[in-house]
């Protein structure tokens, strides 16, 4: 067989074999890009719109701290019955996993969390927390509301989706670790990647932020007690002042940034918690410290953990005091940093071009907060990014974690728009253009 005609059943055998997709493909090239548009028109529509308004009000009123989002489950589940979409449930406690399309793979997820803060809220509004010192300030209550709008708009149009569509709403985002719990529980099994969204009061409405690479650092919590000897103020030498003996700790803990740390690999220890004494004139017996550090490295994390148990240890013994430390390892683990696959970030710009036009579509430094869905991308590429919702009717953005957080439900339309593109052109671009980047075959053609 001589080269040419070797060359020309190679093609013939590829047009035999992809001729359907390819088709399709040229076909709906301009459907496609469309798609964006069209599910921020379905998600606009009064009907969808109020609807997620009402849930995420209802959410507002009822919410629930992590591990404990029992009615905010049930509420989920309740909606996605009513949708005939199917789902697995419990998943780590509270979690739920719903399914969109084929059954069968690819699989592709999106995700929310459900969980609230332990914060009394100071809004005085019609739809304010019922729930005495909890309260959505993180806007977990409308990253649910969006998730089903996008459940509704994905299942309205399910002839579109080329494979399998999770709906992962997950429990304790706010340091409990859910991502990881609902991992454990087999929620990413077969998944080939998956999207999550965070609103962000000061990015304006109508645009989206993220980047490639690094976004959120990783990050890890600690406690110490610091133990000394109590006794009268005015007779020092009869005591150990624990509360001197913290304080030097709390300084030297700021040397492991400032001299340890390599410049250019940004990191964070910050204490944030200290407690102990009542009296003006009692010298404590203990102090209890407590505080957060961060890094985008998963080693500088490690690094920064020993050696703030170190200091601790150390600095508290050279004032004749005597520590434990406690990192949480159970209840709070050590958060990975959120890195963004590079694959799925170009998916992401040319989806949310479509939705937004390129000025919406802002690249941003990364930032020392953590997520954890960065759990999630340990296991699987994922991607993760942030929906602007600035309400330019407010003179002070309050900020998340804060009582007086507010959230401008006008960007609900936009989050559910997002995440339903994400995933349809994912799985219509997974089987034509690879973007998980096996072959570039129609390239080569
Ligand atoms: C192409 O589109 C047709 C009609 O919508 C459909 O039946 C067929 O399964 C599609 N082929 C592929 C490979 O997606
Ligand atoms: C520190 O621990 C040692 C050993 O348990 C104990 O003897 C000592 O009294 C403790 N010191 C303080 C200040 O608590
Ligand atoms: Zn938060
Ligand atoms: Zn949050």
């Amino acid at each position: 067989m001589g080269f040419s005609k070797g060359v020309f059943l190679i093609v013939y055998l590829l047009l035999v074999f992809f001729k359907p997709s390819l088709s399709n493909f040229s076909l709906s090239s301009k459907e496609l890009s469309e798609v964006p548009i069209n599910f921020l028109k379905s998600a606009k529509k009064s009907e969808v719109f109020d609807w997620m308004v009402g849930i995420r009000r209802k959410l507002h009123e009822n919410p629930e701290l992590g591990y404990e989002e029992f009615e905010t489950s049930k509420l989920i589940r309740e909606e996605l019955d009513k949708m005939g979409i199917s789902y697995k449930y419990p998943v780590a406690v509270t979690g739920v996993v719903g399914s969109i399309g084929s059954g069968k793979p690819p699989f592709v997820a999106i995700r929310a969390d459900m969980d609230a803060l332990p914060l009394q809220e100071k809004v005085e509004w019609a739809h304010k927390s019922k729930n005495p010192g909890k309260m959505h300030a993180c806007g977990h209550d409308a990253h649910v509301a969006m998730l089903l709008g996008a459940a509704r708009i994905l299942q309205e149009n399910r002839e579109l989706l080329k494979g399998t569509v999770l709906l992962v709403f997950q429990p304790a985002e706010e340091g409990g670790g859910g991502a990881k719990k609902m991992i454990d529980a087999g929620a990413l099994e077969n998944v080939e990647a998956i999207f999550g969204l965070h609103a962000a009061s000061h990015l304006p409405l109508a645009e989206v932020a993220s980047r490639s690479g690094p976004l959120l650092a990783g990050s890890g919590f600690f406690e110490a007690v610091i133990s000394g000897k109590g006794g009268h103020a005015a007779i020092p030498q009869h005591s150990i002042d624990p509360i001197l003996a913290a304080s030097n700790v709390i300084v030297s803990l700021q040397h492991l940034v400032s001299r340890e740390a390599d410049p250019l690999d940004s990191q964070v220890v910050t204490v944030a918690k200290f407690q102990g004494g009542g009296a003006f004139n009692v010298i404590p017996d203990s102090v209890t410290i407590g505080g957060t550090f961060r890094a985008f490295l998963k080693e500088s994390l490690i690094q920064l953990k020993q050696r703030i148990e170190e200091v601790i240890m150390g600095q508290a013994a050279v004032q004749r005091c005597n520590a434990t430390v406690n990192f949480f390892s159970k209840e709070k683990p050590l958060f990975p940093p959120t890195v963004n696959d590079k694959d799925l970030h170009k998916l992401f710009q040319k989806v949310a071009g479509d939705v937004f036009g390129t000025d919406g579509v802002k690249d941003m430094q990364p930032v020392m907060g953590s997520e954890d869905f960065a759990f999630f991308q340990e296991v699987i590429p994922g991607y993760f990014f942030f929906l602007g919702m600035k309400d330019d009717t407010m003179k002070q953005i309050p900020s998340p974690h804060s009582p007086y957080f507010r959230i401008n439900e006008d960007a609900l339309p936009y989050g559910a728009a997002m995440h339903a593109s994400l995933v349809v052109r994912y799985l219509l671009e997974s089987q034509t253009e690879t973007p998980m980047g096996t072959g570039d075959f129609h390239d080569e053609l």
